[in-house]
């Protein structure tokens, strides 16, 4: 099917609840997609941050092929060897006793909400609050969107579930004001993503955690976005170095094949019972072979290494373009290979003005232009962007 056939057809059939762009994805080969006519475009949203190793990794897409050949599916009603060798592994490089696995990040956020649910009543009677984040963002359930700090989300939804109070990130004070007898978990991304990119300070998230070891409060980080090796670090928490009590992890986890993962630190494993969670697909056996792929990839210390020293050369000219034309960017954030770039009201018009030139960026917001390309981008690759970047906002 030719581009044009497909935009035309699109409105007849799928919900119209995407703002899609004018690009129709037919294939990937490493860091690029290429449409039905064969033009080829550099991704730096990889699948918003799904395919972090790029397209066509020989490795997954071997695992993918005898996966099918073995075995798609078995439900939880009985073992696998594929989800047991990845839960171990996960387990092992987290540093934590258990994994639940489901099917995406909203998913995930559920379970680790409903584990410290459980924990507060568990443990403590009569606890079922959460603290979440102004500009955060949880997933797409009623929970996880009452849990996302964005009014846009909690139009028309109301009545929302009750017990949500929201502080604000690296704001103690705000946090203090939030907490009560009743509150039994704080939740937050230690990277914002969707909110526009803001990284937690190092310090906030320490005094998070000691705030919720005084209070025996579960800490929760949702790491859907940010985990996985984005910052540099397999973990987020680990760039921190902060432990949680549970992690969140989706989007890239299955590199394209739809899985997520609830590590469970001791205290909510504590009270866990059999029962407590359940899903039909999570941890079913091919995500599981591609998962186990991913993983073992990512947490190659040259990788992780890579991925650091990549995210200094992009912070590196970033900041130059942003000294460069100061009145269209004025601010950049972000770790490892996960930024924002701030151009008050003018996002959606640089990513219209990058797609011309061949080139993938998203915006998180009217004001955000945000980059997560797959981890396996080279540096001639980041050189490429920069290259365009620096044309789109001279034309701007
Ligand atoms: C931090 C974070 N949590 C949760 C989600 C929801 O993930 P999913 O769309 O897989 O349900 C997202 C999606 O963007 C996210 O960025």
């Amino acid at each position: 099917m030719r581009s044009e056939e497909v935009f035309r057809e699109d409105g007849q059939w799928i919900l119209p609840t995407y703002r899609r762009l004018p690009l129709v994805i037919e294939r990937g080969e490493g860091s690029w997609v290429i449409d039905p006519e064969g033009k080829r475009y550099l991704d730096c949203v990889a699948g918003l941050a799904v395919n972090i190793l790029g397209y066509g990794y020989r490795p997954l897409v071997e695992a993918v092929k005898e996966g099918a050949e073995a075995l798609f599916h078995a439900s939880n009603l009985y073992h696998t060897v594929p989800q047991l060798s990845l839960a171990r592994r996960l387990c092992e490089l987290a540093g934590f006793p258990r994994v639940f696995f489901n099917n995406s990040g909203a998913e995930a956020n559920e379970v680790a909400l409903k584990a410290a649910r459980f924990y507060g009543k568990r443990k403590h009677g009569s606890r079922y609050k959460f603290v979440a984040f102004h500009r955060s963002f949880h997933g797409r359930t009623v929970l996880t969107l009452s849990a996302t700090g964005q009014e846009k989300f909690h139009q028309d939804l109301d009545p929302l579930p009750p017990g949500i109070v929201f502080a604000h990130i690296n704001d103690m004070h705000s946090v203090e004001k939030a907490i009560d007898e009743e509150v039994c978990a704080i939740i937050l991304e230690p990277v914002q993503g969707e909110g526009g990119v803001y990284p937690a300070e190092r310090s906030f998230l320490h005094e998070l955690r000691a705030l919720c070891d005084e209070r025996d409060i579960l800490l929760v980080f949702d790491e859907v976005q940010c985990g996985m090796g984005r910052t540099g670090h397999f973990f987020a928490f680990q760039h921190y170095e902060v432990r949680p009590d549970l992690v969140t992890l989706a989007k890239g986890l299955g590199g394209g094949l739809p899985i997520a993962a609830v590590l469970f630190g001791e205290k909510p494993l504590s009270v866990a019972r059999k029962g407590d969670q359940g899903s039909t697909f999570g941890g079913n056996p091919l995500a599981c072979r591609a998962a186990l792929v991913v993983v073992e990839t990512v947490s190659q210390p040259e990788v992780l290494g890579g991925v650091q020293a990549k995210g200094a050369i992009l912070a590196q000219e970033l900041t130059s373009l942003q000294r460069l034309y100061p009145s269209i960017i004025t601010e950049v954030r972000g770790v490892g290979l996960m930024w924002g770039i701030q151009v008050p009201n003018r996002a959606a018009e640089t990513v219209q003005g990058m797609l011309g030139r061949g080139v993938l960026v998203n915006a998180a917001n009217p004001d955000t232009v945000r980059i997560l390309p797959p981890l396996s981008i080279t540096e001639e690759e980041i050189i490429l962007f920069v290259e365009a970047f620096s044309a789109q906002l001279e034309a701007m």
